[in-house]
């Protein structure tokens, strides 16, 4: 088994390596002026087992890559290529909301199967459906959760804290963590206007007066969904506002309207590269390859 990596999710695939005791190798890349990309795979990647880590936010160039780099594999003799991707790109868009919309969950886990025999992710965002194997049909997958890891890192900072999804969505992952630790938990509503428009209603009935308040989601994306929730906590009198992602993938400018908003902390996994990491997936990510056999 050799582990590959990618220049921009180098450290995260090295430690899988290091986690799993098998060779790190880097895929080579290329931007042509045109766009393109041109991949070039190490010469010591014909190992049977090639497993392929790399995040998949900001996903269009690196999908590409991936085909690729997959089929440069296959070439070289790689009989089975395992995907580690531990945000996994595409899948919000679950359902066509109006008429002629591509439904991308579908079409990129097809995609996806058919270039891996496995893929491994993290707290994918699952809503309409249970499991991963009915979004990506033709690869063995397995879908591990960060709730535990950024538990720990809970545990550590907060005490007694209040936990709050902010909308029914995240409910898994509050719950998850609340019950681990026998905190207090609700769940907001969210309604959703627009991609940076949101509003928030909180729980009726949760007293969150003085409290401290740590929000839990699986995505930060524009941060506005968590923005929103910390402005409701603070109407209501909260005493400090922090945020837990599983995939923080909001840009600096977004972070400084969180902070604006009341955010005071946000802590996330390193799923995808980001100033907020706090907790690395390593050992988790190599457990789950080692489950696949
Ligand atoms: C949606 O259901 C997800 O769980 C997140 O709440 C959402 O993707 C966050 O998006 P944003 O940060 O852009 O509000």
């Amino acid at each position: 088994m050799i582990v590959l990596g990618f220049p921009d999710y180098r450290p995260q695939a090295a430690r899988l390596a290091t986690a799993l005791g098998v060779p790190y190798r880097e895929v080579a890349l290329h931007r042509f002026p045109d766009g393109e990309s041109k991949v070039t795979v190490p010469a010591e990647a014909g190992a049977a087992h090639a497993v392929l880590c790399r995040s998949l936010d900001r996903p269009n160039d690196k999908l590409i890559e991936l085909l690729l780099t997959a089929h440069t594999l296959r070439n070289q003799g790689v009989q089975r290529l395992t995907l580690v991707a531990p945000y996994l790109c595409y899948m919000r868009q679950d359902i066509a909301f109006h008429p002629g919309e591509a439904v991308s969950q579908r079409i990129v886990g097809r995609f996806l199967g058919e270039l891996c025999d496995d893929v491994i992710t993290v707290d994918p965002h699952l809503h309409r459906i249970e499991r991963l194997e009915q979004a990506i049909p033709n690869a063995r997958c397995l879908t591990l959760s960060a709730a535990h890891p950024l538990s720990d890192h809970l545990a550590w900072h907060w005490q007694d804290p209040l936990l709050l999804g902010p909308d029914r969505e995240s409910a898994q992952w509050v719950a998850a963590i609340a019950r681990h630790h026998g905190l207090d938990w609700g769940v907001a509503e969210k309604h959703r206007h627009g991609d940076r428009e949101v509003e928030i209603e909180l729980p009726a009935g949760l007293n969150i007066h003085g409290r401290t308040v740590v929000l839990v989601d699986d995505v930060a994306s524009t941060g506005q969904t968590l923005a929103q929730a910390a402005q409701a906590l603070r109407r209501h009198g909260v005493t400090s506002v922090h945020a837990l992602v599983t995939h923080a993938l909001c840009s600096a400018e977004d972070m400084t309207r969180l902070h604006a908003a009341g955010v005071q902390s946000l802590a996330s996994s390193d799923s995808v590269s980001h100033a907020s990491n706090v907790v690395e997936l390593a050992g988790l990510l190599a457990e789950g390859v080692r489950s696949l056999g």
